[in-house]
């Protein structure tokens, strides 16, 4: 494997029962690369961030994270050993302090930063939590939340970040507050992998893209290729984007 590889996947399958989630899927992620997911609702982008992350069992194929390998390694390991997950709809402790959520997501075992030095740089990013450090998560906003999620992960210092739907709920300035961190953790020389239905954003933010439709990836490229492409264009752009875009 190249050094610069971070996450490496071949020809991965995955299934609910019957229901076949995952069919023959390879791509490769390399050091510092965003990698935007995007895909129609049931498409399967949130069942492929949880084969990565070791949720959903991987049934034929290969994944590797660094040197671990993903069907064989236990979740919490390959947590430990830097793969964050960020799954869809947040999960934050609603009712702890801001600070606890991050005392709790921090891993004493084998971190080079203190607590305090950790906390710092996430309130660094992410200022509001600072202010609101005292406040219970579940009083925060949707917004706050989701900010609160992200620094869950990040107080871990990740070496890949799994993202799924950051901007799900979130109005529009909300939704540009975390495509502003995402930018600035990929600023930061982080390795992403994004999954958005909010197809625009994610594609501004990113290095490269797939595009993924019932289980299988349709097309790749990089972010500016995807963005220029007509499928995608028609499909993604469109009004469904719009409405998505401005609600509030
Ligand atoms: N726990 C589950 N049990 C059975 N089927 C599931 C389960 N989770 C997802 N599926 C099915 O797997 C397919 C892929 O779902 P998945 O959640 O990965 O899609 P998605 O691309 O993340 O969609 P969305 O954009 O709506 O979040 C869908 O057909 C879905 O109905
Ligand atoms: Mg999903």
């Amino acid at each position: 494997m190249p050094s610069s590889s971070v996450l490496r996947v071949q020809n991965i399958f995955a299934s609910y029962g019957p229901i076949k989630a995952l069919k023959g899927l390879s791509f490769e992620v390399r050091q510092g690369e965003t990698l935007a997911i995007i895909g129609a609702n049931g498409s399967g982008k949130t069942s492929l961030m949880r084969a990565l992350s070791g949720v959903l069992p991987i049934s034929s194929g290969q994944a590797h994270f660094l040197d671990w390998d993903i069907t064989k390694t236990p979740t919490h390991v390959l947590t430990r050993q830097g793969l964050l997950h960020i799954p869809e709809g947040r999960g934050t402790l609603q009712s702890l302090k801001v600070i606890d959520n991050l005392k709790l997501a921090w891993d004493i075992e084998s971190r080079e930063l203190g607590f305090e030095e950790s906390v710092a740089r996430v309130f660094e990013i992410f200022p509001r939590l600072k202010e609101r450090a005292e406040q219970m998560a579940g009083l925060l906003s949707g917004g706050e939340q989701q900010m609160l999620a992200i620094g869950r992960a990040l107080i871990d210092q990740p070496r890949l970040l799994l993202l799924d739907e950051p901007s799900m709920g979130l109005s529009p300035k909300y939704t540009s507050e975390v495509f502003k961190v995402i930018k600035r953790m990929k600023e930061q020389g982080l390795t992403i992998v994004l999954v958005e239905q909010n197809a625009k954003r994610a594609l501004s933010v990113s290095d490269r893209a797939l595009v993924m439709a019932h289980g299988e990836f349709i097309l790749e490229g990089t972010a500016l290729e995807v963005a220029q492409n007509p499928l995608v264009i028609e499909s993604y752009f469109g009004e469904s984007f719009k409405a998505k875009d401005d609600r509030s």
